[in-house]
């Protein structure tokens, strides 16, 4: 059994600085985190499955604690193959809480073995997510200490005629 690896699912559309947060901490308990971006085909991802992965590996190439990996169904299947025991979640608000109980209570419904890691977002990022940060980012504010700087450049890239339009509007 790995007992002394964790696995963190997400979107990661972007990874956020409150990911960042996250991941480090973890890190910090475990002697392996992988940070597990999810496929997930019914989402309408701002960036693609490979462009989450490469920010996250540009944002902790040097750590040789993190890796990244991807994974597509059910999260459990994945910690099952590979005899993972441990998912690690940030909770934010307690407006998290229910939807990320629910999910810890079926992924040990159908993986036993399987246990959920509820670390506390630093209260300074307690109200970032990659949701809020894409719409404020689009809309022309300025987030850049809430995201790594290679998100930021990302993200530059990705809504550039959006910004300039509101730019020109103003
Ligand atoms: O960043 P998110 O969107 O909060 O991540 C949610 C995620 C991807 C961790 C969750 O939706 C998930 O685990 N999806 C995989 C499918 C699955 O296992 N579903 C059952 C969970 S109860």
């Amino acid at each position: 059994m790995s007992t002394n690896v964790a696995v963190y699912p997400g979107s990661f559309d972007p990874i956020t600085n409150g990911h960042v947060d996250i991941i480090l901490r973890g890190a910090q308990i475990f002697d392996r985190l992988i940070v597990l971006v999810a496929v997930n085909s019914e989402k309408k991802n701002l960036f693609s499955l490979d462009e989450r992965v490469d920010l996250i590996r540009e944002v902790f190439g040097g750590n040789p604690k993190v890796e990244v990996d991807t994974f597509e169904g059910l999260l459990v299947k994945y910690m099952c193959a590979r005899d993972i025991r441990v998912v690690i979640r940030g909770l934010r608000a307690v407006s998290d809480f229910e939807y990320e109980f629910q999910m810890a209570l079926m992924n040990r419904k159908i993986f036993p073995e399987a246990d959920t890691l509820f670390l506390a977002t630093r209260e300074n990022y307690s109200y970032v997510s990659s949701r809020i940060l894409k719409e404020v980012f689009g809309l022309g504010g300025c987030i850049s200490d809430l995201a790594p700087a290679v998100v930021i450049e990302a993200m530059k890239q990705k809504f550039k005629p959006a910004r300039r339009k509101s730019k020109e509007a103003r």
